[in-house]
């Protein structure tokens, strides 16, 4: 999604800009672009298609006396990949950058005749013509008017050209963060922009018109209010978001893992059972349920796919996992007596927060796991539970995925505990052997060179299959997501039982089957399965606990896995698939990190 910056104050402002518009280029985009306020020549645009990194080499000699700017990285929606759809839009004495889609964008056009000055395909340069034409010299009265008729989602960024030194602000759903510090005031779409100079923070509260000025930013509320919003401070330091040697952020987040899932576990357990009263979870939240309801997108949703194996096969409460962007449009069977479970590593995927919303319209509590602290939809849950993974650059999830399954085991284990369906022994049993998540993959971790070699044998198939039962075919979802995202191969998961019933017409000579074998109670079938692909010519990877291969007859390949508990072997399993995917896109020479048509938050709908 749409990556935005704009700072006012001593520090030289196109270099703010170009640095922090790097920063979020893990957000994804396909063009880049700069406005500035001169002393001398007003508002000055420089914007184009392509990297981050060519928009610096075009502003290099730009020489500029800035008091202020604005910058974006354009992740299009509304009209083409052009220089000209790029942001920053100028429209008379108004210059801005949008993340989000105003829905409305075409009557704005009609009923205030707009079209005549317009060049672009973009919603945005539209709000940029409205503001120009109701401009009367108070920004705020003209943004506070004009925002009053956008319908949609909005972040924006405003400079007027006759207030040099400041920057105007106002959100809806987009996400936006700002900071004031010693040498001038910061405004950005997440963290990672801004946290260079500044730990501490505020979320921008949405429908406030923000003023920065070099030495303060005023927030207002639309009649005028000034509020003083809560400071937050980031619970991660700079050198998590950067990738400290590895070659792309992916693989040195998947070897993040082990002590991503310390961090999520250990302050969640108390004298060896699930402790949530530091998060404000107490044992009421989970007394009256009756059923539950996930609702996540993509490998969010993967996650909670895991938690409700473990849920109905150990506790026997009912679980749906919903596709958010399918449960909001849906009238959903839930109530007050639904605990709905949303997953969330951003906390800004605009179809996961409308399913939210529906839920509590709906009388459910929301109880919500998210990586981002003060995004969104942890703000507007009735219940945070976060993770603790730090700061995930990748677009492809991997440790806030492994985190997400550790959360969702707790309050499992929690569930399970004040409904008195597991016993204290039980609960510490299982809580000690969730505590050993981490070691289990710094094992798995070990055997890397063995996955990369499968990678290299399989990055130029045109299609690959992973089957499973039970929790590892809930993995084989993950998996195919993953390998699909950053290689662009054709993946797909299947239940390895339902091969048969017409998929298994696909197997011929040669074609990669990933078969994930850990479930104990259902190992001989796979097994049966994995002979019926084997029969018509796969080419078979078996991901199982075998101390020995099986005969040769089975798999061209065996990855064994440490001997771990059913339950537990997700967390091994997910390392070894994440590391297919990343060593296969690596093995041919994609950008691992920021995969083509990818957002890291899906901010639009
Ligand atoms: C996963 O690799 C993708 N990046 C994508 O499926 C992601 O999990 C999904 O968009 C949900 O994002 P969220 O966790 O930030 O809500």
């Amino acid at each position: 999604m749409c990556g935005i910056i704009g700072f006012t104050g001593t520090l030289p402002v196109k270099d703010v800009l170009i640095d922090g518009l790097e920063r979020l280029e893990y957000r994804g985009y396909d063009s880049a672009g700069i406005a500035v306020l001169d002393r001398n020549e007003g508002i000055v645009i420089k914007k184009q298609t392509g990297k981050v990194s060519g928009l610096r080499e075009a502003t290099e000699n730009m020489e500029l006396d800035a008091v202020c700017g604005i910058g974006h990285t354009r992740w299009a929606t509304h009209g083409g990949v052009t220089d000209v759809n790029a942001h920053p839009h100028k429209c008379g004495q108004v210059a801005l950058i949008h993340n989000g889609i105003i829905e409305n964008y075409r009557e704005l056009i009609t009923e205030h005749g707009l079209k005549d000055r317009l060049v672009s395909e973009t919603d945005t340069e539209v709000v940029a013509a409205l503001l120009d034409k109701m401009y009367d010299g108070d920004p705020f009265s003209t943004i506070r008017d004009a925002v009053k008729k956008l319908a949609g989602s909005f972040a924006l960024c405003i400079m007027f050209e006759d207030q040099p030194g400041k920057i105007f602000a106002v959100r809806n759903v987009s996400p936006m963060v700002a900071a004031s510090f010693p040498e001038g005031s910061i405004i950005a779409s997440d963290l990672t922009a801004l946290i260079s100079f500044s730990k501490k923070y505020f979320v921008v509260p949405e429908y406030h018109i923000l003023t920065l000025a070099p030495d303060q930013i005023t927030v207002q509320d639309m009649k005028g209010k000034t509020v003083t919003p809560e400071i937050l401070e980031v619970n991660w330091d700079i050198k998590s978001a950067q990738k400290g040697g590895y070659p792309f952020f992916m693989l040195k987040e998947i070897y993040d893992q082990p002590e991503a899932l310390r961090n999520t576990v250990t302050p969640r357990v108390k004298d060896g059972l699930p402790y949530l009263v530091d998060d404000g979870i107490d044992d009421t939240v989970f007394e009256g349920i009756k059923n539950i309801t996930v609702v996540a997108c993509g490998t969010a949703m993967h996650a909670g796919m895991v938690g409700r194996t473990l849920i109905e096969n150990k506790l026997r409460i009912p679980v749906n996992v919903e596709i958010a962007s399918e449960f909001r449009y849906k009238d959903p069977i839930i109530d007050s007596e639904t605990l709905t479970i949303v997953l969330s590593q951003s906390g800004e995927t605009v179809d996961t927060l409308e399913a939210l919303r529906l839920a509590q319209r709906k009388g459910s509590k929301v109880l919500s796991i998210v990586n981002v602290k003060g995004s969104t939809i942890a703000r507007e849950s009735d219940y945070v539970l976060y993770t603790h993974a730090g700061p995930e650059i990748a677009v492809a999830s991997t440790k806030a995925y492994t985190v997400q399954i550790a959360a969702m085991y707790i309050l499992a284990c929690k569930i399970g505990l004040v409904k008195h369906l597991i016993s204290e022994e039980e609960a510490r049993a299982f809580i000690g052997q969730l505590q050993n998540a981490g070691e289990i993959i710094e094992k798995t971790l070990e055997r890397a060179d063995d996955i990369k070699r499968i990678a290299n044998h399989i990055m130029t198939a045109p299609d690959v299959f992973y089957i499973g039962r039970g929790l590892d075919h809930t993995m084989s979802v993950e998996a195919a997501l993953k390998l699909k995202e950053i290689s662009y191969i054709h993946a797909e998961a299947y239940a390895a039982g339902e091969l048969k019933h017409g998929t298994i017409a696909l197997i011929s000579e040669n074609v990669p089957v990933i078969a994930i074998a850990t479930q104990q109670d259902v190992y001989s079938k796979m097994i049966s399965n994995i002979r019926e692909v084997k029969s018509r010519g796969a080419y078979v990877v078996l991901v199982s606990m075998d101390e020995q291969t099986p005969d040769q007859k089975v798999c061209d390949k065996h990855i064994r896995l440490p001997e771990i508990q059913s339950e537990f072997t997700v967390f091994a399993t997910a390392v070894i698939l994440q590391l297919i995917a990343y060593y296969t896109s690596d093995a041919k020479g994609l950008d691992v990190d920021k995969p083509r048509n990818l957002a890291k938050s899906v901010t639009v709908e």
